[in-house]
C-alpha cells in the first residue's frame, strides 16, 4: 500500500489502493478486503472478495464497492461513502503457488462530515436577578465539532462554556439584568464548516410606573361594569315589554269570550 491513511468527505467516492507484485499466473489469484469499523473494531467484516475470477461483495455494501482493475490491481472504489465506512481496511493477496504467506496491506479510512445544525435551548428564570442556562447540542460531525457560545449585541463577546460530553455545551448566566437581553449564537465548527443556532433573550423588567397599569385595569373594569349594567337594563326592558303584550292579549281574549257568552242571552232576551 502506498498510503497509510485516506480521508474522504461523506458522500464522495474514495479509491483504496492495494498493489501487489507476482510472477505467477493470475488464474488462482485470491484477494480479501476486510474492514474493522471504528464503531466495532473487534468484529471485522469482509468488504469484498476476489476468488477464482469471481467477485463477492458484502451484501451491506452491494452496489457501493468494486474492484477498479482486477486482476492486475487489487484497488477498490467505495462510492457514496458513509460515516460508518470509517475504520481500518486490510487487503490480503494470495496467488498460489507463489510464496505461502499472503501479502497484507493496511490503511485507515476517515470519513469526514460537516457539523449538523446545532440545537439551541434556554432554560431558567428571565426575571431580574434570575439565572438562565443556554444549552447547545450538535448530533453529527467528523471530526467532532467545537461548540462556542457568543453574545452578538450590543458587542460581540465570547462566553465561557461548560461542555457536557463532546457534543453539548452550556453557558450559565446568573443574576440577569436588562443588559443580559440580546441575541446569543451557538456555533458548531469543524474542518468542513460551521453551523449556527440562535437564542434571543429579552429580560423582563418591571415597568417604571406600575400605577399606569393599575389605572388601565381600573378603567377596563369600570367600563365592563357599565356595559354589564346596560346589558341587564336592555334585557329587563325586553322582558317587561313581552309580559305587557302577553297580558294585553289575554285581556282581549277574555273580552271576546265574554261577548260570545253573553250574546245568546242577549239574543234570547230580545226574542222573549
Ligand atoms: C461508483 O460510481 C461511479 C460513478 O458514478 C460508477 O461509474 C461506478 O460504477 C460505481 N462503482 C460501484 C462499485 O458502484
Ligand atoms: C445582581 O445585580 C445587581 C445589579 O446588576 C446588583 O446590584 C446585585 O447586587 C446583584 N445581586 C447578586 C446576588 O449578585
Ligand atoms: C429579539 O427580540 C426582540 C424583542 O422581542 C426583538 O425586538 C428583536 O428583533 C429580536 N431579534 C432577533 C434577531 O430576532
Amino acid at each position: 500500500m502506498r498510503e497509510e491513511s485516506v480521508e474522504v468527505v461523506r458522500g464522495d467516492f474514495v479509491v483504496l489502493p492495494c498493489s501487489f507484485f507476482t510472477s505467477s499466473p493470475l488464474s488462482r489469484l485470491n484477494i480479501i478486503w476486510t474492514l474493522a469499523p471504528v464503531s466495532s473494531p473487534e468484529t471485522p467484516i469482509q468488504v469484498i472478495v476476489y476468488d477464482h475470477g469471481q467477485v463477492i461483495e458484502d451484501p451491506a455494501l452491494t452496489g457501493r464497492v468494486g474492484f477498479t482493475g482486477i486482476p492486475w490491481s487489487a484497488d477498490i472504489v467505495l462510492n457514496d461513502t458513509r460515516v460508518s465506512d470509517a475504520g481500518v481496511y486490510r487487503c490480503m493477496v494470495n496467488n498460489p503457488p507463489e510464496a505461502a504467506a499472503a501479502g497484507i496491506g493496511e490503511l485507515v479510512l476517515s470519513v469526514l462530515e460537516p457539523p449538523s445544525l446545532p440545537m439551541c435551548q434556554w432554560d431558567g428564570d428571565i426575571d431580574l436577578g434570575g439565572s438562565v442556562t443556554l444549552t447547545c447540542s450538535v448530533t453529527e460531525g467528523v471530526p467532532t465539532p467545537e461548540i462556542h457560545w457568543d453574545k452578538l449585541n450590543p458587542e460581540e463577546i465570547s462566553l465561557p462554556i461548560n461542555m457536557e460530553g463532546d457534543l453539548s455545551g452550556s453557558v450559565q448566566i446568573i443574576n440577569v439584568s436588562s443588559q443580559t437581553s440580546g441575541l446569543y449564537r451557538c456555533s458548531a465548527t469543524n474542518v468542513l464548516g460551521t453551523e449556527n443556532c440562535y437564542v434571543n433573550l429579552s429580560i423582563y423588567s418591571p415597568p417604571e410606573r406600575p400605577s399606569g397599569i393599575l389605572q388601565g385595569v381600573l378603567l377596563t373594569l369600570s367600563m365592563s361594569l357599565v356595559l354589564l349594567a346596560l346589558l341587564l337594563l336592555v334585557m329587563w326592558l325586553h322582558r317587561t315589554g313581552q309580559d305587557g303584550r302577553w297580558r294585553e292579549g289575554k285581556e282581549e281574549e277574555d273580552e271576546e269570550y265574554n261577548e260570545i257568552r253573553y250574546t245568546p242571552s242577549l239574543m234570547k232576551r230580545s226574542f222573549v
